[in-house]
């Protein structure tokens, strides 16, 4: 694994800690936090990590540009405009649908880092990525494209590592973790924690929360790009389908549309403990864990990781969907 090409663009490890106010206030089991959200690249998150593989490929192809797609608020796209400005490459951002009336949030970090962007409107992102490679490509330069969540294979093998070195710092703790919960969408960040569970023969099991596909979508997904990854690394392992664990119940109003659960869970880590989910993808993977606890999932005893994927740049723009808009909610 250490052979692969890796830019370093963190602070590894991240810390992990234990949440005992947010675990008394559900009741059990002890919950511990895996802080993603502070590799130190720009407001941090996951895909610092899958970056130092992508960047790396794309620097080692001689790639001058790279191109990558995501929502308005995509911590993916903003985290790859500070990536690509560290290693002195240009960045398009293809975004969807069209420009809001502010750039607030990740997207003016997107625009502070330099990045260019183009609205994909109603098509689809990936034929606007390909047609702006194919226009970068006549213009002389050398594009690299980074898929949707840089979930491909290169991608995910940095959550394999990220496994490592959770396996390592629980070790020194004398800490087993019965449990990892994390949100998962275009699931590369899952197929690699559960690529790096196989891999290094651990029975902790992976719980992905839906933030914005169905089960039936997002399983066969993270399985086979678990085994792609694994595939990537010269391991031949077949990923039984019982260790993609995906609950779906969590998908609300849809994609990037909060409601009160993940009000209520942002508030309550904010409240006991002084730390920040976002409303997106996070906030709505804790209140999945703090549902399933209050439905009994774990016993008290057991020890439950919730790894923190980041995403808190994207707090502030959703700031009326959380607190209302009213005067009052501010009293
Ligand atoms: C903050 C945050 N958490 C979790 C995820 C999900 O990661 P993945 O796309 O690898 O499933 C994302 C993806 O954009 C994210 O931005």
């Amino acid at each position: 694994m250490d052979r692969i090409p890796r830019l370093l663009l963190g602070h590894w490890p991240t810390p992990i800690q234990e949440l005992a106010r947010f675990s008394q206030s559900l009741g059990g089991p002890r919950v511990w936090i895996k802080r993603d959200d502070l590799t130190g690249l720009a407001l941090g998150g996951n895909k610092t990590r899958k970056l130092e593989f992508l960047m790396a490929d794309a620097l080692a192809q001689g790639a001058d540009t790279v191109i990558t797609t995501g929502a308005v608020q995509s911590n993916h796209a903003c985290q790859t405009a500070a990536a690509a400005a560290r290693c002195g490459l240009r960045c398009i951002l293809v975004l969807a649908p069209q420009a809001p009336a502010r750039p607030e949030g990740n997207l003016l970090l997107d625009r502070l880092f330099g990045a260019r962007i183009r609205w994909a409107g109603t098509q689809d992102p990936a034929q606007v990525m390909a047609q702006v490679a194919a226009e970068e490509r006549s213009a002389g330069r050398c594009p690299y494209v980074i898929p949707y969540g840089g979930s491909n294979a290169i991608g995910a093998t940095a959550y394999i590592l990220a496994m490592r070195e959770l396996v390592m710092q629980a070790r020194e703790r004398d800490l087993h973790i019965d449990e990892i919960v994390i949100a998962s969408s275009s699931g590369g960040t899952q197929a690699g924690l559960v690529a790096g569970t196989v891999a290094l023969h651990q029975d902790t099991r992976v719980l992905g929360i839906a933030v914005a596909e169905p089960a039936a979508v997002l399983t066969p997904r993270v399985q086979a790009l678990a085994e792609l990854t694994l595939q990537h690394l010269n391991l031949r392992v077949e990923v039984p389908v019982e260790r993609v664990q995906v609950a779906d119940g969590y998908l609300g109003a849809g994609y990037a549309r909060p409601g009160e659960p993940e009000r209520q869970a942002i508030e309550r880590l904010a409240r006991n403990e002084g730390l920040l989910v976002d409303p997106v993808y996070t906030g709505r993977a804790l209140a999945g864990l703090m549902d399933l606890a209050a439905k009994g999932r774990w016993a008290p005893s057991e020890r439950v990781l919730f790894w923190h994927t980041g995403g808190t740049g994207a707090l502030f723009p959703f700031g009326n969907q959380l607190l209302g808009c009213e005067p009052s909610c501010l009293a």
